[in-house]
C-alpha cells in the first residue's frame, strides 16, 4: 500500500502544526485551556500539538460516530458514543479535529458543547476539505487545507486501516 499518493508530507504537516501551536500559545496564555479531542483520528494530530504548545493545559477526549466501518461517506446521522467525564462550565475550551469535511461530526459537537456553558468555544482542526461542507462551520486555527479526495495517516483510517503514515495520504477507490 506504500504507492497511495501522498496528499501532505511529513515536514507540510509538521510546520502546520508548528504554526497553529504559535497562534494557539498566544491567544491561551494564563488562561489553562482545555483541548477536546475527536477520537480516534485525532490523537496524532493531538500529541504533537500538545508537544509544540509546551504550556499549561488540560486534555480530554471525546468520541462521535457517523462512519460506519468500510465507509467513506457519513451516514448523516451523528451520534456521542463517548462523552465528557467533567464539566466543561466556565472553561476555555478548544475543540481539536483531525479533518473537517461535512461539518456534520462538529456542528453536532459545538452544540453538545455549548449547552455546558463553557466561557469559550474555539476550533482548532488539522485538515479542512472545504469543498465538501453540507453543514457551516467555523475553524478559528486551521492547518491545511485539501482537495476532495479521502485520506488516510497522520490518524486517519479506512476501516481502522492507515493510521500509522506519517504523512497524509490519498486513498485511492
Ligand atoms: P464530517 O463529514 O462530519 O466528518 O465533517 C468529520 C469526521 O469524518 C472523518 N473523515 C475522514 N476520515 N479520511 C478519514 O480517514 C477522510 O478523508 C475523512 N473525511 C472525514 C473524520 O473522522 C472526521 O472527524
Ligand atoms: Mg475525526
Amino acid at each position: 500500500m506504500s504507492e497511495l499518493q501522498v496528499v501532505c508530507s511529513e515536514q507540510c504537516i509538521r510546520s502546520a502544526v508548528e504554526r497553529l501551536a504559535c497562534e494557539i500559545r498566544s491567544d491561551y496564555q494564563d488562561k489553562n485551556p482545555l483541548l477536546i479531542g475527536v477520537l480516534k483520528g485525532v490523537f496524532v494530530f493531538m500529541a504533537d500539538l500538545v508537544r509544540s504548545l509546551n504550556m499549561p493545559l488540560e486534555v480530554e477526549f471525546v468520541r462521535l460516530s457517523s462512519y460506519g466501518y468500510g465507509r467513506t461517506e457519513s451516514s448523516g446521522d451523528v451520534k456521542v458514543i463517548h462523552g465528557l467525564e467533567s464539566g466543561i462550565e466556565g472553561r476555555h475550551v478548544l475543540v481539536v479535529e483531525d479533518i473537517v469535511d461535512e461539518g456534520r461530526t462538529l456542528d453536532h459537537l459545538l452544540r453538545y458543547l455549548n449547552e455546558q456553558k463553557p466561557a469559550s468555544l474555539k476550533v482548532c482542526a488539522l485538515f479542512n476539505k472545504p469543498s465538501r461542507r453540507q453543514v457551516p462551520v467555523n475553524i478559528d486555527y486551521l492547518g491545511l487545507t485539501i482537495p476532495n479526495v479521502f485520506v488516510v495517516g497522520c490518524g486517519l483510517d479506512y476501516d481502522e486501516k492507515f493510521r500509522y503514515f506519517p504523512d497524509l495520504r490519498c486513498l485511492d477507490d
